[in-house]
């Protein structure tokens, strides 16, 4: 039988993906370091997870009425993010997806009453909070499928919560050792200078977030999640948080917390959290 063997809270700061080429091999500012820490440390423990797929919900792969699960069996393009061509820039990508495991979730979603709609086109675009994660961190081999799934404008978050739990059902069927990635922000009150981090108040809701996930104080946390998302204003109200919440909680477990980071980016706060699961 499958299982969600991890699930990784990850981030997508745009400066911490061609920062070579960017900046010459330099961070632009020291306080994004424990942020790039962190992924690193995230793209290890991947590496010996012996991992067969990663579920991915970026909340810059948007859609508006159905949730889209990306099932093309080879992600190939090159990507130049569209808000931030300057740091983003020519990224390639070609790796491995998984149309089984993206049929399934899609066959569960629709199922159970979602709107969705499965892709399978070498021309469907992946966003930078997909590819950059991956890509510059967490698999840079690129060895390990990967199956997109979009933010839906349209859902709330108990219908996001609900598709997690879907997306456990469809590894434990298929049989696979699978993580799942929401890759986003926690607080997200942005402004217009790359290095601020969030208000102090933000900043302890965020804390208080992260704490709740580390404990395993699942359910507390999902019934905190509406009130967080709208006070932090949480990135996409907090959709991808609430998928994640509904994989952990519908996979049956439990998962020990390693915190490797929190930083800020353009005022956002930005957690990197491994739960690996529990023997
Ligand atoms: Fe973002």
């Amino acid at each position: 039988m499958g299982e969600i063997a991890r699930v990784y809270l990850s981030c997508h700061t745009p400066r911490l993906c061609n920062h070579e080429a960017a900046f010459g091999g330099k961070l632009a500012h020291p306080d994004f370091q424990p942020l790039r820490e962190g992924l690193i440390a995230q793209g290890r423990d991947v590496a010996q997870a012996g991992l067969d797929v990663v579920v991915l919900n970026s909340c810059h792969l948007i859609s508006t009425f159905p949730t889209v699960a990306d099932g093309t069996p080879r992600h190939r393009g090159i990507l130049t993010a569209q808000e931030a061509p300057e740091l983003i820039r020519g990224v390639e990508y070609d790796f491995p997806g998984d149309y089984e495991l993206a049929s399934a979730i899609i066959e569960r979603a629709r199922a159970a009453g979602h709107l969705t709609t499965l892709a399978n086109d070498p021309h469907y675009p992946l966003d930078y909070g997909t590819v950059m994660p991956m890509v510059c961190y967490l698999d840079r081999a690129q060895r390990i499928p990967v199956v997109p799934i979009s933010v839906c404008l349209m859902s709330d978050l108990e219908e996001c919560f609900r598709w997690g739990e879907q997306i456990a059902a469809a590894v434990r069927e298929l049989d696979r050792r699978a993580a799942f990635v929401a890759s986003g922000a926690v607080s997200h009150k942005l402004v217009r200078a790359p290095e601020r981090w969030p208000a102090p108040e933000d900043q302890e809701l965020d804390h208080r977030f992260a704490r709740l996930l580390a404990d395993g104080e699942y359910a507390k946390l999902r019934a905190w999640l509406p009130e967080f998302a709208e006070a932090a204003e949480a990135e996409t109200g907090g959709r991808h948080l609430a998928m994640m919440l509904g994989v952990i909680m519908g996979s049956g477990g439990r998962f020990s917390a390693t915190i490797h980071a929190y930083g800020p980016s353009s005022g956002s706060g930005n957690y990197v959290i491994t739960l690996a699961r529990a023997a």
